[in-house]
């Protein structure tokens, strides 16, 4: 099963492909978090992106295709993946198209105050990348990831001015993209408004049909 996650910065893309990935077992492809991993490392790639990130702007079409590529060339992907932020424009879907068939592109909807809300109380644990929200999915102990005991961060590009960008972004280079799936015939509409057991049940519900 190819699948692509489409949605709008803090959709809950992310969160609810970990569930899908560890339930139907099939890996899950954040470009976003490729990006923030070679940033970590300090890599070519991540001194090249670290700033678009930040800002929130888009890292250019040939750096991201160039990254996908590699990835869906890895072994694990050759029955099925979750590409999750990948294509975000449409020289992107395009080169998609050349190098992999899809099954189903999921388009997660939820209102802007709502994004709002959920990308500025997002924490990030800086260990293992695990996400938290300090209202809706708070930790245990405030501060520290449950899982390994990580420190928890804040998201540069979750700062108030990047989130508008980001916004802005997605209205203007992504959302044509569901029409572009529309069109294929392979685009199913997850209404992401709900809580996050409430988002993945309705995304399986949709897969399995
Ligand atoms: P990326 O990391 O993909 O960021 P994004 O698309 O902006 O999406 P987010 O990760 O912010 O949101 P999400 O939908 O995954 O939400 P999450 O599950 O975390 O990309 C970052 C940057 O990398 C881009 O700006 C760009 O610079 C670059 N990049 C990446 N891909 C690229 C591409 N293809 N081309 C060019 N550049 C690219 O949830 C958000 C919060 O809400 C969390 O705190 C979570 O706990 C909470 N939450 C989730 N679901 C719910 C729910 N149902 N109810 C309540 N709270 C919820
Ligand atoms: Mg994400």
């Amino acid at each position: 099963m190819n699948l692509v996650f489409l949605g709008p910065p803090g959709a809950g893309k992310g969160t609810v492909a970990v569930k899908i990935s560890e339930e139907l077992g099939i890996p899950h492809i954040s470009t976003g978090d490729l990006f923030r991993k070679a940033i970590k490392d300090q890599t070519e790639l991540g001194k090249k992106v670290k700033s678009i990130l930040d800002s929130g702007e888009l890292v250019p079409d040939d750096v991201t295709v160039a990254l996908v590529q590699e990835r869906l060339n890895q072994d694990d992907t050759k029955k099925a993946f979750i590409l999750d932020g990948f294509p975000r424009t449409s020289p992107q879907a395009e080169a998609l198209d050349t190098i992999t068939d899809l099954d189903t592109a999921v388009n997660f909807s939820v209102a802007d105050e709502v994004l709002i809300d959920r990308l500025s109380g997002r924490r990030v644990c800086k260990n293992c990348g695990a996400t938290y929200h300090v209202k809706f999915a708070a930790p245990i102990k405030e501060g520290i990831c449950d899982s390994c005991g990580g420190k928890l961060y804040t998201r540069q590009d979750d700062a108030p001015e990047a989130i508008k960008n980001r916004l802005e972004v997605y209205y203007r280079q992504t959302q044509p993209l569901i029409d572009y799936y529309q069109k294929k015939g392979i685009k199913t509409d997850i209404d992401a408004a709900g809580s996050p057991d409430q988002v993945l049940t309705a995304t399986l519900k949709a897969l399995r049909a």
